[in-house]
Parts: C-alpha cells; structure tokens; sequence
C-alpha cells in the first residue's frame, strides 16, 4: 500500500500547500452519465448488487480515471451503506431512488437498530478501498466518504427522499432528544466505517451532508454541524506517513463557512450558490475550498463552459487552497464530452 502517489496535487491543495496547476475531480464523476457505468451496473443487476461487489465497485471507480485525467478517485458507494447494513430494509427503485422499509421514527426503533461492524457487514465497502488503491497504483489518491449522521439520519426517519422533512423535522421539535439519540448511534458508526476505509487505503475522506441545508441555523449548529465535528474530531489523523485530508461539504451551507471551517476540517465544500470569492474572505484561510461549478453548466456549449469554469477559477483568486468540484453531483444527463472540456480547461489554467 505504500505504492508512490504519482499525482498527489489533490492531498497538497486540501492542506493549502502550493500546487502548479489546481486539482480537479467531480461528485458523481462514475455515474449513469458515462455509457461504460451504464453497461457495469446492467451486468451486476442493481444498484446495491454493483455497490456490495467490490470488483464492480472498483471498476466503475477506475471508469471516470480511465477516460479523464481527473486529480482523483473517489469511492463508489453509497452514503445509505450504514443504514443498508443497520438493516433498515433498503432499496433503489429504479427512477425512484432510495426506499426504506423500516423508518425509524421510536426509541423502540432507534434501539432496534443493529451498530454495523465495518470489517464484517461493510466488509465489502472496506474490499472495495482496498482493491481500488491496488487498482489505482499511485495514479491518484483514493478519496473515501460517508453521509453527514444528519442527512443519514434523514433517509432514516423518512423511508426515504423527502421534499419536506416532515417527519424527521417533526421528531426534532417533538421529541429532540429522540433525534439526538440516533444521531449519537450514526456518529459512531460513521467513525468505526471512515477509519476503516482509511486503514484501507482512503488517502482523504469527505462528509456529505446533502441535506444540512434544509435546517434553520441555530438547527443546523444543533443537530448537524455537532455531530459532524463528533466525527471529524475522531478520525485518523494520518496513514502511510501522510495527513489524511477530512472535507466537509454542507449543500446550501453557504452562510455557514466559516462556521464549519471552525471544526477541524481541512477543507469546505461550496455549492454553486455562494461566490468562492465571499467564501474565502468567510473562512479566511484557515481551510481549503472545494467547488463549486453550478453542474448545470455541463448543460452549456463549450465557450460558455469554458468561461464559466474561468469564472469559477477566478473567482477563487490567487494563491493555494481550491480544488476544482461542481457545486453538487453531476446529473445522469450530461454529455461526457462536456467533462472534457472541463476537465481540459481546468488543467490548462496555471496558478495565479
Ligand atoms: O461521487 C461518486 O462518483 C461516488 C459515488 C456516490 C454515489 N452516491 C453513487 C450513486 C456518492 C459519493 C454518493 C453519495 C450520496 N448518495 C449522497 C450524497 C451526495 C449527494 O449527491 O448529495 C446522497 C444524498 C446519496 C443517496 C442516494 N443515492 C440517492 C438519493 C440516490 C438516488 C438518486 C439518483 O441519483 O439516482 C442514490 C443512488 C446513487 N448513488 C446512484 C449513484 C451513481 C445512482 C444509482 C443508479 O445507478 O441507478
């Protein structure tokens, strides 16, 4: 595992050391958007049966390399892994996203729930880190990631997407402390699961908390951001004698930057609805900043890609500290020739 990292750009730009060139990697970057992972995930039959299989994890992990000289790979899982193994009932239907069978809405069900064990009923998620960094043999770092135990939390209280958050919002004004004792339970496993994808061979790890952004700020501090800190405080500091870059993302976070900055993270993921530039003077240096290209942009022909991704670029400003992103993940419809262009305009434009 100790195999050189050939491109380290991505570790260096999250710890604000100097770079000649910014990184660049995409959320969703293996996705339904790219023919090959079409082609992967019809072969495995499902969603989950493509997730539990580490040899098709890793290669549709290894697709969005193979085909883009991306700065990264990322982990293709799922943030609903944790719940899938607390044994909740969970399903993709196809066109629907996720369902759960059991939602989680006592303390009889919060009680009910089993604390996977990430070296047995994740095992194959923790297989899966492995043999990507193998796989990968230094090319790039291998990022590993988990949900927010908030936005987790909320695909658990739901059953599911929601657009309201009624249940679980009405959990957090009825009955807190309920609320308060499942995300207790999620901050544990998240930590036991991001420590083991880092012994693993993750080389930096990302929260995805899709959903903190549906809160009210004092909420947010309450019920998200705590337990994020929770879990960033516990992970492993270092593996293979270099730091492990933790990145906090909270879409719809912007007024709260410097906030998260404030928790120990390395680096803060931008949507595409604040101005780097605003979100830079908010964190003022303490932390990198990752984003934040509206994914709609893919949308537009090249030209305007192309100036909007300077527009981006620039509006970060000179010095260390941006690692390019799309404001959110990319959508199923885009044309991966548009991921070119990006891709090719971000690795041409040289440091200010
Ligand atoms: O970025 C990557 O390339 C890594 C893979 C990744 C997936 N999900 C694969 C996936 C990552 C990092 C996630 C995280 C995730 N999953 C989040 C947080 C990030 C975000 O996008 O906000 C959330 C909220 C989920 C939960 C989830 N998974 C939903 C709501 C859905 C259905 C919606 C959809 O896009 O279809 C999924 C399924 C899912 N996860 C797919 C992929 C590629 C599509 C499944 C398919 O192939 O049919």
């Amino acid at each position: 595992m100790t195999s050189l990292l050939k491109n380290d750009l991505l570790l260096r730009a999250l710890l604000c050391e100097p770079t000649p060139r910014r990184p660049i990697w995409l959320m969703r970057q293996a996705g339904r958007y790219l023919p090959e992972y079409r082609a992967t995930r019809a072969k495995a039959g499902s969603f989950m049966a493509l997730c539990t299989n580490p040899d098709l994890a890793c290669e549709v992990t290894l697709q969005p390399i193979d085909r883009f000289p991306l700065d990264a790979a990322i982990l293709f899982s799922d943030i609903l892994t944790i719940p899938h193994a607390m044994d909740v009932g969970l399903e993709f239907e196809a066109g629907e996203g996720p369902k759960i069978a059991r939602p989680v809405r006592s303390a009889a069900d919060i009680d009910k729930l089993k604390i996977p064990d990430p070296g047995h009923e994740l095992r194959y998620v923790i297989d899966a880190v492995a043999l990507i960094r193998r796989e990968l043999d230094g090319r790039v770092p291998l990022i590993g990631f988990a949900g927010s135990p908030w936005t987790v939390g909320t695909y658990m209280v739901e059953g599911g997407g929601s657009k309201t958050f009624g249940h679980i919002k009405r959990m957090m004004y009825e009955s807190p402390a309920l609320l308060h004792r499942l995300l207790g339970v999620l901050v544990r496993c998240t930590i036991a699961y991001l420590n083991a994808q880092i012994a693993a061979g993750a080389q930096a790890v990302m929260l995805f908390d899709t959903w903190g952004g549906v809160l009210t700020p004092a909420q947010y501090e309450e019920f998200s951001l705590r337990y994020m800190q929770q879990v960033i405080e516990a992970l492993t500091r270092d593996a293979d004698g270099r730091r492990v870059p933790r990145i906090v993302f909270t879409k719809g976070g912007g007024a709260w930057l410097a906030k998260i900055a404030a928790i120990g993270c390395d680096a803060v993921g931008v949507d595409w609805t604040t101005d780097l530039k605003t979100a830079r003077a908010a964190v003022g240096g303490r932390v990198a900043l990752q984003g934040n290209l509206d994914p709609s942009a893919l949308f537009a022909p090249p030209d305007t890609l192309r100036s909007e991704t300077l527009r981006v670029l620039e509006s970060y400003g000179e010095g260390p500290g941006h690692v390019f992103n799309l404001g959110h993940g990319i959508t199923p419809d885009v044309d991966p020739q548009r991921v070119a262009v990006l891709v090719e305009t971000v690795r041409n434009y040289v440091i200010g």
